[in-house]
Order: structure tokens, then sequence, then C-alpha cells
């Protein structure tokens, strides 16, 4: 059971300032993950938890009580890292074992938690083997397991599936969380994959370089993206982001980008009064775009947009179409059924009730609605 609250962190490594003014409570049996690109200081965050990197400014508490002066094996914490880290001349078992031994636990007791833990984790018959003898999954189970038997307050991981092929990884993932929910312990899980993020995050922390952009459950981070950053970073197909124009035409607000217009719809008036006349990014999600007439509740009475097929990429459940639209590149999911096929046209509805609005990226891209 354990807390863990960053009170304005800051790592600096002589010029380079990896981390910067971190403020964020993890609150006890959270599953918080901390996602950004390569570089925006998630292990370096992760390492200073772990008491594996000083910290130049703030403080790190675990469980109400100041750590930063606590050496890592007072923390009470296990680090699981994508480099597996296994001890090679040592079997499976003395590498579960190893840290109980180093704490000089009861060999009966460490013959007990390691057999436990191997269970749980289905390794029960590689105990014998030596890492060299095990594919990359295993050797990620047993690294796991290492951290497990520990019984640790606070679990970190450090990119931990990256080096799985896909399917395994989603396994795995589902098998992380299941364990979470067993163990009941707190986990703090770094990755630079947004959908490793979505799935597995009671909240997500989005980085980039080293600032924190937004905090919060994974859906109010795809619905309401605080900025451009976090609207591009998080969804996949990535939410469209177009420049655009607001202007006033016959009482009506209407959307102008690259070569069309659109009237907007008479809600959005109001939150968008400042921001007419400005240079604006539009963004929408590629499924907020829908052919005309394929769903009736939504297109109805909606204003539709030509557009001009380049790629049909069929995904099975749904096809993704990259389009042009005025003098923009589109994405947009159609369902699985549509009948298109490149250069062609087609008649598309924008959901504009789902769309975002942001400042330019010169003015710092905050999202305007
Ligand atoms: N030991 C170090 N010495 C100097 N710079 C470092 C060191 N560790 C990390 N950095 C720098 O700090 C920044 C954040 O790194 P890191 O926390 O590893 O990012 P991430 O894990 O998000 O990819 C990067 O610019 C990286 O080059
Ligand atoms: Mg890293």
């Amino acid at each position: 059971m354990a807390n863990v609250r960053l009170k304005r962190i800051t790592k600096k490594f002589d010029q380079t300032v990896a981390v910067r003014n971190v403020n964020l409570e993890i609150f006890d049996q959270e599953f918080v993950v901390l996602v950004g690109p390569s570089g925006c200081g998630k292990t370096t965050t992760l390492r200073m938890i772990a008491g594996l990197e000083t910290i130049s400014e703030g403080e790190i508490y675990i469980n109400d009580r100041l750590v930063n002066q606590l050496p890592p094996r007072d923390r009470n914490i296990a680090m699981v890292f994508q480099s597996y880290a296994l001890y090679p001349h040592m079997k499976v078992f003395d590498n579960m074992a190893f840290g109980l031994k180093m704490r000089k636990v009861p060999k009966k007791e460490i013959k007990k938690r390691v057999q436990k833990t191997a269970e749980i984790l289905g390794i029960e018959d590689l105990l014998e083997r030596k890492p060299k003898q095990l594919s990359g999954g295993q050797k990620q189970r047993v690294a796991l397991g290492r951290a497990i038997v520990r019984d640790p307050e606070v679990f970190l991981f450090d990119e931990p599936l990256s080096n799985l092929d896909a399917k395994f990884r989603a396994q795995m993932r589902t098998e992380i969380k299941k364990i979470h929910d067993s163990l009941k312990t707190t986990v703090i899980y770094v990755t630079h994959d947004q959908v490793e993020a979505m799935t597995m995050g009671d909240r997500i922390v989005i980085m980039k370089e080293g600032l924190i952009q937004q905090v919060g459950r994974p859906l109010v981070l795809y619905n309401t993206p605080v900025n451009l950053f976090v609207a591009g970073f998080i969804g996949s197909p990535a939410m469209n982001l177009i420049p655009c124009r607001l202007f006033e035409e016959s009482s009506r607000f209407h959307l102008g980008m690259g070569g069309f217009q659109i009237p907007l719809p008479d809600s959005m008036a109001h939150d968008l009064t400042s921001a007419k006349g400005k240079d604006l990014i539009f963004g929408i999600r590629p499924e907020h775009i829908c052919e005309k007439g394929a769903d009736y509740h939504h297109s109805l009475d909606k204003p539709a947009v030509r557009a001009e097929v380049n790629a049909v990429e069929p995904l099975g459940r749904e096809i993704s179409l990259n389009v042009n639209i005025g003098e923009n590149s589109m994405t947009a999911l159609l369902s699985a059924d549509t009948e298109v096929r490149p250069h062609q046209n087609i008649d598309l509805i924008l959901n504009l009730e789902k769309a975002h609005f942001f400042r330019n990226v010169e003015e710092g891209g905050e999202a305007i609605i």
C-alpha cells in the first residue's frame, strides 16, 4: 500500500533539463502510465522515484515520507526494465530469489514465494533453466517474477514490453493488468506507446520535453485533449489537424480551410466568438467523418463535403481512407462495406459537434474547444 507524490521535481544533466518542474500525485493501488516520445524524461522520472538518480530540485514522497535521501533498497520499490537484466549464469529460480537472499529472507520463505509467483506467471516449469534457454516472453515473465516475489509497495515498469512481438505484447498487457488487480499495489508504468497507455492506465500522464502536458483518465485525454500535442499523440489513426480560419457570414460561423468552407453548428458559436478571424487548427478524429447517407442519424441535415480518395486501407472491421478535402489531406474511418476506390470522389460528413479547435503552434497550441 503506497502513494507516491512528486513535488516540483526537476532533473538537470549538465546542460540538459530532462524533467521540468513535475508535480504529480499517484494514489494507493493506482496504475499510472507515463507516456511520451523518446527523450521526454520518462525513464529519468522513474529512476528518481526508484532512487537510482539524484533529484536536482523538488521532493519525492512515498507514503507521505520524504525519500530524497533514502537509498533505493529502503524504498520498498521494485523496478522492471525493458532489457530484462537477468543474471545469465543463474537459474530462473535463483534469478527470482536473488533479491530475497540479499535481504536475508529465510530459505523456506523464499522457496514458497518463488513457487507461488511462478504459478501466477505460468513459469513453474522453467525454474531450473538458465536465461539463455528462454524466449523473450519467458525472460520478461522471469523479470516480472523477480519484482513480484519482493512484494514491493510500488512497481516501476520501464517499457517492459518493448522487446516483445505484437501478439505477445497484447497478451502481456492483459496479464500485467490482471497481476495488478490481484496484488493491489501501486504501479507506475512507462511507455512510448499510446495504445499501451490507453489500454492499461487508470490515469495517463503525457510528457513532452520534460514537461507534463496533461494528466487524466484515458478517455478524458482522448475526448478533451488540452493541446495540439496531446491531440496528435493519443489515438490511432491520429486526429486530423488542419490549419483553418473562422469567419462569420449571414450571421453564421463558418470554418474555412484550404479551398473549402462549411457552416459550423450554432451550438459552437459561443465558445468560438473570441477566435473569429484568427488562424487556428481544426481537429477531427477519423471516426467522426462518415459517408453521406451511411449513418442516417449523423448525416441528416448536415452539409457534406466532396472529397477525392487517395488511398483505401481495409482494416477488417472498418476501412481507413486517405482523402483530399480542398487542399488538405485527411484520414477517415468508414464502415467496412463502403464501396470506394482510389481517385473516386466521395461525399463525406464531418461530425462537427465532435470537432476540436486549437490555437496554432506559435501561440502555444492550447485547445479552445
Ligand atoms: N545520464 C544522463 N546524462 C545526460 N543526459 C541524460 C542522461 N539520462 C538521460 N539524459 C537525457 O535526458 C533526457 C530524458 O531522457 P530519458 O528520461 O531517458 O527519456 P525517455 O525515457 O522519455 O526516453 C534526454 O534528453 C536524455 O538524452
Ligand atoms: Mg526511457
